[in-house]
């Protein structure tokens, strides 16, 4: 073939030359553990499209498979690299997502992204199912670690710089997950039924895809579950004439796990596989993950004239247009294996676990002052890598793995405490495990005692973190409420550190200890960050990227809901979460002065610039996130009084001021009005710039 053709020239020539099941060959992804032996030789023979879960070594023998066939069409080998390529034991393990977003650093991200795209693509592989641009408002939800928290507009922002990582230098695509509006199900069930309108899906769900298509993201996932009663998976709507037509992505689309088959068994739309299938394509999607029949079944759609070939066609450039980008079929260089975890990696992801640690409290505790000698260490999570790496790691996927060490170095608290404070200074105990009958507080307390602070590590684990881990109770379970009070008792200050992969109730902890410092999920150097920062060798500059409740039953709690009009209060909870989205502090005060508008006055195609001074009154160096909010005063239909508009993180010298200046593309005030259209409305906004959702200064802008 003349590799001289552009891109789009190759695939039309290639598109002309194939048969009918060469090109719904391209359309079928298959994983070993779903098919016989058998047939899985028979799909690497035939030369289909795309494998999942291979990894390393195995994917050499299925390419040289496809070089045979007739056309020797590269494969596209995809992975769930979701926070690192974790599903290869001795690659990096990064933060989780929901972890990284405390960051609010769209620079490392989009470098954790590069780092990634390296291990996946020196690994032989093509493609990772990521970033998860769901929303987590629904706290019940198991996969609420999997996204960037609560927040349409940082979801975008962050899943635009992961993607621009993943797919620097065409190293391997991104895929945009889950499309549409999965964490919404609803009662936080995972894969379940989302009662949302298409003017809300427009306002808050569509918006961070709608930047992840138009960064040039390869592929979307369409997420398992259905929306207002209808299987996504068969949602013209929102696949074809919202995604492809209106928004014009390019890529393409692929099923979650088994969805054309779900059609039929779950979701009883259908009673066969055949039209399951249509059903699928039709909608717009282009790629079947797994339901292997789907083969056969577009093959006699095709046959009996029951489906228009211009979809077949159109999914086949799709996909072969992206194996051409990545440079497929012109014997791609990939990187030296030694990019997995190499030096540089451990570096950036070093860096990142320390932005992504929120110190939600300090009450002077922190940094520890040279009078704490001894520091005992307690908890189930201190020294439980599992807990601390969270899911997608090799540990739970593609099956999980019980008898399995990590080839990495990496750091839990408990290490991570030894090699700062030094060895001599530091006394363990479990105390009690997440589950589970028996406790050791007993003796857990007897060394606190004879210490002179505490380190606390709770959570969750690994069963209460995922798909199909939904959890109606968000208090800390088993013993742990009852070692942290005994602790709390022994009047020794208590620094709590949360290890888990979601909001949990921890208002007694808020009251009681000292500190507190979250980590979520935050991979290899997690635990050596809280050591750093215990020690004061950083200034934490983290911020939640989601609220938490004061009891399970109060969720949703993200920060920008409606206020109501009785009072938004139960009768039997003080009104307002615990934290709120962009809480969190640092060692140093920031104080912000001046804010000013470019214009205050503006007109919808403005784009106004927002300026204002931070002051690091602190002793220490640091980082300080600006946040910008907006308000749309008086508004045709319901606006939250307060929604994130930009961000800036800045570094800012100890007794430094920096001017931040943040755009307002005057687009972004727009409304999704009851007939679907964007409109900016004129009046008042109320522009507020400050440290979180309650310090800020601000100012009204009006939009003629
Ligand atoms: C199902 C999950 O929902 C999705 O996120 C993942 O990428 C696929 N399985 C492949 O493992």
């Amino acid at each position: 073939m003349d590799t001289n053709l552009s891109i789009d020239e190759r695939v039309e020539d290639l598109l002309s030359r194939m048969t009918d099941e060469e090109k719904v060959g391209q359309m079928l992804q298959v994983s070993y553990n779903m098919l016989s032996p058998e047939d899985y030789e028979k799909y690497q023979n035939l030369g289909i499209g795309s494998f999942l879960h291979v990894l390393g070594e195995d994917t050499e023998k299925i390419r040289q498979k496809a070089a045979n066939t007739r056309l020797s069409i590269p494969p596209l080998f995809g992975i769930d690299a979701i926070h690192g390529h974790c599903l290869l034991n001795g690659a990096t393990v990064f933060p989780s997502q929901l972890a990284m977003s405390s960051s609010f650093n769209r620079e490392l991200i989009y470098e954790m992204g590069k780092a990634t795209a390296l291990e996946v693509a020196a690994d032989g592989l093509d493609w990772t199912f990521s970033p998860v641009l769901c929303l987590a408002r629904d706290l019940r939800w198991g996969r609420v670690n999997e996204t960037f928290g609560e927040d349409s507009y940082l979801a975008g922002e962050l899943g635009k710089a992961i993607i621009e990582g993943y797919e620097y230098d065409n190293n391997i695509i991104a895929c945009a997950k889950h499309y549409l509006a999965y964490g919404e199900a609803t009662g936080g069930r995972d894969a379940y039924d989302s009662e949302v309108t298409e003017r809300k899906i427009r306002e808050v769900f569509l918006p961070p895809f709608k930047k992840a298509a138009d960064s040039g993201c390869g592929s979307v996932m369409t997420a398992y579950g259905s929306i207002d009663s209808q299987p996504i998976t068969a949602s013209k709507r929102l696949l074809r004439e919202i995604l492809k037509e209106e928004i014009g992505f390019d890529g393409f689309i692929v099923t979650d796990w088994e969805n054309v088959r779900s059609l039929m068994t779950n979701q009883h739309v259908t009673d066969n596989l055949t039209d399951a299938s249509k059903l699928a394509v039709e909608a717009g999607n282009d790629m079947s993950m797994n339901t292997h029949e789907f083969y056969e079944c577009m093959l006699s759609l095709i046959r009996d004239s029951k489906i228009d070939i211009n979809f077949i066609n159109d999914a086949v450039r799709r996909i072969l247009r992206v194996k051409f980008k990545l440079g497929l079929f012109d014997n791609k260089q990939r990187p030296d294996r030694s990019v997995i975890a190499c030096k540089e990696h451990k570096e950036l992801n070093h860096k990142l676990a320390r932005e992504s640690l929120v110190l939600l409290k300090n009450n002077g505790t922190l940094p520890l002052k040279g009078d704490i000698k001894k520091i005992a260490v307690i908890g189930p999570n201190a020294d439980d890598v599992r807990a601390q790496y969270g899911d997608w790691t090799f540990f739970s996927h593609p099956v999980p793995k019980e008898n399995v060490t990590p080839k990495t170095d990496y750091y839990t608290v408990l290490r991570g405490m030894n090699e700062i404070f030094g060895k001599d200074n530091i006394v363990y105990n479990k105390g009690c495990d997440i589950f589970g009958e028996e406790n050791y507080i007993d003796k857990a307390v007897s060394i606190a005692k004879d210490s002179d602070a505490i380190v606390c590590v709770i959570g969750d684990c690994l069963a209460q973190n995922g798909e199909y881990r939904d959890r109606a109770n968000l208090e800390l379970s088993g013993y742990q409420k009852e070692l942290i009070e005994k602790l709390v008792n022994t009047k020794k200050p208590v620094i709590a550190v949360l290890v888990n992969c979601k909001p949990l109730c921890i208002s007694y902890l808020k009251d009681k200890c000292s500190a507190i410092i979250e980590m979520f999920n935050g991979g290899d150097f997690g635990g050596l960050a809280v050591a750093e920062l215990i020690k004061g060798m950083f200034n934490p500059s983290g911020k939640l990227s989601i609220s938490f409740p004061q009891h399970s039953a109060q969720t949703p709690c993200y920060y920008n809901q409606y206020t109501g009009w009785h009072g938004g209060q139960y009768v039997d909870l003080n009104k307002g979460n615990v934290y709120t989205f962009g809480d969190g502090l640092s060692y140093s005060e920031f104080k912000y002065s001046n804010l000013r508008l470019s214009k205050t006055t503006a007109s919808a195609d403005d784009i106004i610039k927002i300026s204002v001074d931070v002051t690091n009154n602190g002793d220490m160096d640091g980082k300080e996130t600006v946040m910008l909010f907006v308000n749309d005063v008086v508004s045709s239909i319901l606006t939250p009084t307060k929604e994130l508009k930009g961000f800036e993180k800045v570094f800012i010298k100890a007794g430094d001021t920096k001017t931040v200046t943040i755009k307002l593309p005057i687009k972004e005030l727009s409304i999704v009005t009851p007939d679907l259209k964007y409109v900016v409305e004129s009046g008042e906004f109320e522009i507020m710039v400050g440290r979180n959702t309650h310090e800020y200064l601000s100012k009204i802008l009006t939009v003629k």
